[in-house]
């Protein structure tokens, strides 16, 4: 099975893990989410902006819609706690490092991952229901762009959706195309291509390459707010990156066997009969 996926991955640029994020961790952030919305809200006085016997979808909709007209905050800014809570409750991790995610991430890219904590959570608003700024780019672009390495793995899954309408669509291939010219976060031009849209059901999980030109569609107005859950992967073994994420801040989630046997010994020289675990074997 991990075979059949890493050729999908090489010669498509991405593959899909259908219920990869298991039901408990999804359910578990959503009311995590929830819970900072609400407490968003309360702090802004917002108090009416949500009913607590509405499906946690609709609840997520109304909450997002009346931060932004009650506040005047952008999406992006509205899930920054969201996102620390993630963090703190070591949520990336547990979702990461669950089967068959790090499988499927160890067949592509080895044993010493590690995820940037620098993500944002992504939240895309119905078309016609706001006009405030969608900090996502909504035209086709090339993680590269933005300063992944080649050898990354980009993530994604849909923590709050209504429907697969408007998600993430990709042109299958475009991996192998190298860099895209582009100006202002836009190709400049694109060769003839095919659109596939990806239609993620909730657990389902994309994996895709830095180089695969994505794009989300805009969500319909029947639609409610959607809220992904984008990672970028990395293995900090490989030292070819031509690129500037060492700015960034990473955290480990898995290790491979190698650097479990570094940090027993704890230096580079090697120094016999280190104090650490000999008192207390
Ligand atoms: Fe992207």
């Amino acid at each position: 099975m991990l075979e059949i996926a890493k050729k999908s991955f090489s010669d498509k640029g991405y593959l899909v893990v259908k219920g990869g994020l298991n039901r408990g961790l999804l359910e578990h952030a959503q009311s995590v989410a929830l819970e900072e919305l609400k407490a968003a809200c309360s702090h802004h006085s917002l108090h009416s902006s949500f009913n607590d016997n509405d499906p946690t979808e609709k609840q997520f909709h109304d909450i997002i819609l009346s931060l932004i007209s009650g506040t005047g905050l952008a999406p992006y800014d509205i899930q920054k706690d969201v996102w620390k809570r993630f963090i703190r409750e070591d949520m990336p991790e547990s979702f990461l490092s669950s089967s068959p995610i790090v499988d499927h991430l160890k067949e592509l890219i080895g044993s010493d991952l590690q995820y940037s904590q620098g993500a944002a959570l992504t939240i895309s608003i119905p078309a016609g229901q706001s006009n405030s700024e969608n900090y996502l780019f909504k035209k086709y672009h090339q993680e590269v762009w933005s300063g992944s390495s080649l050898g990354n793995v980009q993530v994604w899954t849909p923590v709050f959706q209504s429907s697969t309408d408007g998600q993430i669509t990709v042109i299958e291939g475009s991996h192998k195309w190298g860099i895209v010219p582009n100006k202002n976060r836009q190709p400049i031009e694109l060769p003839e291509h095919n659109e596939t849209s990806t239609s993620l059901e909730y657990g389902d999980v994309i994996l895709f390459h830095p180089l695969l030109l994505h794009r989300s569609s805009s969500l319909p107005e029947e639609c409610l707010v959607r809220m992904g859950w984008p990672m970028m992967i990395r293995n900090w073994r490989y030292t070819s990156r031509p690129n500037f994420d060492e700015r960034w801040t990473w955290k480990s989630f898995y290790s491979s066997a190698h650097s479990e046997i570094e940090l027993a010994l704890g230096n580079a020289y090697l120094t016999p009969y280190r104090i650490k675990d000999i008192l207390s074997p």
